[in-house]
C-alpha cells in the first residue's frame, strides 16, 4: 500500500479515540528527538515549522511547533504553554478529524513523554503552565442546563457567529488562522471531529481557554464582552455535548441503502415528511486521490443517502453537511469563500449494466467494457436555477453529455442551515436501455457518490469529494420472501467489509 492510500484509510480509520488522563513523567528530550526525527518530520519537519514534505497535502496543516500553538490544552486562556498532559494525550490518542495520528499502539509511555518534552522544545517552554482552567463545580447535564446554554450559544450569536445556529458551522464570515490560512469553524454536530473530544469537560475546557493558532477565542477571558461565568460555560458545554449527538455517525456495517417498495406516489420534494420512515445510510466521504489532478483539501466528510422506489420510478434523498450554500455571484457567498467561487454540487455514479455478484465497474468513471451514469446536481448561480446533468462514461476521457430530460431524470434542492438535500428521481427502465442503468428489484447494484464544496478551494471537476462503491437494493414489497440469491450477496458483501477493515486497520500502523 502507498503511503497515500495509507493516509486516506487512515483518514477514515480516525474515529473517537478518548484515553484515560495521563500523569505526567519526565522526558528526555534528546530521546525525544530521535524518535521524532523518525516518526514526525514527514509533516511536522525536521526544524519542528511543521514544513513536512507531506505539508501540501494535508488540511488542516501539520502544526508548527515553533509558533508555541496548542489547540487542545488544558492551562488558563493566557497561557501559552500547555501541560505535559495535554500534549502527551494529543501525541498518545491523536486528533480525530485531521492526519495526526494516535500513537499509543506503536510507541511506549516513555517513549511519548520523551516526544512531549522535545516537541516542546521548540518553543522554548521549559516551566509549566503557571494557571491552568477553573472548573468549579461541574454542573450536570439535564433538560435546563441544555436549554440555558442553547440560549447563551445564540445570545449576541455568541458561538452563532461562527458555528451557524444549528452548530453545523454554516458560517456569516471568512475565518483564518494564525499563520493566515482559511479555516473552517468545527461541525459540533459531528463528534468523530472533535479534536479533543465531545464530553462537557473537554468542551467547556475549549470554550474557557480559546483554541491557540485560532479565531476561535477564550470566553473566560473578562476583557471578552461575550464573557460567560464557569456556570455559564457549564451550560453551554452541556449544549454542545448535546449537538454532538445529532450527527449522522456512520456505521461500517451498513453498506446498502435499502430503497423502500411504495405503492402511490414517490415523495416529490425533500420536505416530505414520508423521508423519515425511509432507512438512512451514511458513508464516509475521502478527496479525490485516484484520477488526474489529485485532491487533498476538502471539506466535506460524510454524506446520508435515503431511497424509495414505486413501479415507475426510483427517488434517492441525498443529504450532506455543507458550512457555505456556494451559489457564485453572491457577494455574501464570495466574502466567505477562500478563492474564486464555484457551485455546490453532487453526483451519483451507477453501473449502465447492473454487474453480477459482486462485480463493479471501474471506479473512476467506469471503463470500456463496463460504462457508468452519473447523475450531477449542480445549484447554479445566484439568481439562476438549480441543475442536473446526466453522463454516460467510459472512463475519464471519454465522456459523452447527455439530456437528462430525454430519460426522466430531475433533481429538486433545498439548503438550511448548513445542510443540503437533494433529491433525484428518474424512471426505473429508459427508452435508451443500452445507455442506461434499467432498475429491478432484488439485486445488489453499485452506486457511489461524489460531492463538491465551491467555497473550499472552488472545488469543481477532479476537485472533490467521494464516496467508494456501495450498494443499493431495491426492496421487494414487505412480505414479500427475501431471494436467496439476495441473502448470498449480502454475506459476500458483509466477508468483503471484515476484508476491508482489517486492510483498514493494517493501513494505520503501517502508515506510521
Ligand atoms: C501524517 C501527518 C502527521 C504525523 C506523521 C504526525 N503528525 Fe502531529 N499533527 C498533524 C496535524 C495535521 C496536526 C494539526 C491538527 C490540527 O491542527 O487540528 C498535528 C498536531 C500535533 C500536535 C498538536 C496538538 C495540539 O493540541 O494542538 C502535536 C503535539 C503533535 N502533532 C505531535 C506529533 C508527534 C510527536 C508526532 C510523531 C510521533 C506527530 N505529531 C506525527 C499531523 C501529523
Ligand atoms: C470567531 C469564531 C468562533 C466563535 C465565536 C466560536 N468558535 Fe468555536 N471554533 C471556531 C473555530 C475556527 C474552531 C476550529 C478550530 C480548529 O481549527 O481546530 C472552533 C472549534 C470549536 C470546538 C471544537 C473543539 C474540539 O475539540 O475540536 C468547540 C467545542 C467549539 N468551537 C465551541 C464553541 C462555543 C461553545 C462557542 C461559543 C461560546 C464558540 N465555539 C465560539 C470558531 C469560533
Amino acid at each position: 500500500m502507498t503511503r497515500k492510500d495509507g493516509l486516506a484509510l487512515l483518514a477514515l480509520a480516525l474515529a473517537l479515540g478518548v484515553g484515560a488522563p495521563a500523569s505526567a513523567q519526565p522526558g528526555n528530550a534528546d530521546k525525544g528527538k530521535e524518535i521524532y526525527d523518525r516518526r514526525c518530520t514527514w509533516c511536522h519537519g525536521a526544524e519542528g515549522d511543521g514544513g513536512g514534505a507531506s505539508k501540501d497535502f494535508l488540511n488542516p496543516p501539520p502544526r508548527d511547533f515553533t509558533s508555541g500553538n496548542y489547540k487542545i490544552k488544558t492551562s488558563w486562556f493566557e497561557e501559552m504553554a500547555p501541560a505535559d498532559e495535554d500534549v502527551f494525550r494529543m501525541i498518545r490518542d491523536g486528533m480525530p478529524g485531521t492526519s495526526m495520528p494516535g500513537w499509543g499502539d506503536i510507541l511506549g509511555e516513555q517513549d511519548m513523554w520523551d516526544l512531549v518534552a522535545y516537541v516542546k522544545s521548540f518553543a522554548g517552554f521549559d516551566a509549566p503552565p503557571a494557571k491552568m482552567v477553573d472548573f468549579g463545580t461541574q454542573v450536570q447535564s439535564s433538560a435546563e442546563s441544555i436549554e440555558q446554554g442553547r440560549k447563551l450559544f445564540e445570545d449576541g450569536d455568541r458561538c452563532v457567529e461562527c458555528h451557524g445556529k444549528s452548530g453545523k458551522g454554516s458560517l456569516s464570515k471568512r475565518l483564518k488562522g494564525d499563520a493566515g490560512e482559511r479555516t473552517w469553524p468545527r461541525n459540533l454536530t459531528k463528534a468523530w471531529t472533535y479534536r479533543g473530544s465531545a464530553e462537557p469537560k473537554d468542551i467547556f475546557t475549549r470554550i474557557a481557554t480559546g483554541i491557540a493558532g485560532t479565531e476561535m477565542p477564550s470566553f473566560a477571558d473578562p476583557k471578552s464582552s461575550k464573557k460567560l461565568s464557569i456556570e455559564e460555560m457549564w451550560h453551554v458545554a452541556n449544549y454542545v455535548a448535546s449537538l454532538a449527538k445529532t450527527g449522522k455517525p456512520v456505521d461500517p456495517g451498513n453498506t446498502v441503502i435499502r430503497a423502500s417498495r411504495l405503492d402511490g406516489a414517490l415523495p416529490a420534494t425533500v420536505d416530505d415528511e414520508r423521508w423519515g420512515g425511509f432507512a438512512p445510510t451514511t458513508f464516509y466521504m475521502v478527496p479525490q486521490i485516484i484520477g488526474k489532478e489529485r485532491y487533498f483539501l476538502p471539506s466535506n466528510d460524510t454524506i446520508t443517502v435515503r431511497a424509495a422506489y414505486n413501479d415507475e420510478a426510483i427517488a434517492l434523498l441525498l443529504e450532506w453537511d455543507d458550512r457555505t450554500k456556494s451559489m457564485p455571484g453572491d457577494a455574501a457567498a464570495e466574502k466567505i469563500a477562500d478563492a474564486p467561487i464555484a457551485e455546490d454540487a453532487v453526483a451519483v455514479q451507477l453501473p449502465v449494466v447492473i454487474p453480477g455478484e459482486m462485480e463493479k465497474p471501474y471506479f473512476g468513471m467506469g471503463d470500456a467494457a463496463r460504462p457508468v451514469n452519473i447523475w450531477h446536481w449542480k445549484s447554479g448561480p445566484a439568481g439562476g436555477t438549480e441543475t442536473v446533468g446526466l453522463l454516460s462514461s467510459r472512463g475519464f476521457k471519454e465522456i459523452e453529455k447527455r439530456d437528462p430530460a430525454a430519460v426522466g431524470l430531475v433533481a429538486k434542492s433545498a439548503y438550511a442551515d448548513g445542510t443540503w438535500r437533494v433529491l433525484m428521481v428518474r424512471p426505473l427502465a429508459t427508452q435508451e436501455g443500452g445507455n442506461d442503468i434499467q432498475f429491478v428489484q432484488s439485486k445488489f447494484i453499485p452506486v457511489a457518490f461524489a460531492a463538491w464544496d465551491g467555497s473550499n478551494n472552488s472545488e469543481k471537476g477532479s476537485r472533490h469529494t467521494m464516496t467508494t462503491w456501495y450498494w443499493l437494493l431495491l426492496e421487494p414489497a414487505a412480505g414479500a420472501r427475501p431471494m436467496i440469491a439476495a441473502l448470498l450477496t449480502a454475506l459476500l458483501v458483509g466477508a468483503g467489509l471484515v476484508w476491508w477493515a482489517r486492510s483498514a486497520a493494517r493501513g494505520r500502523s503501517t502508515a506510521s
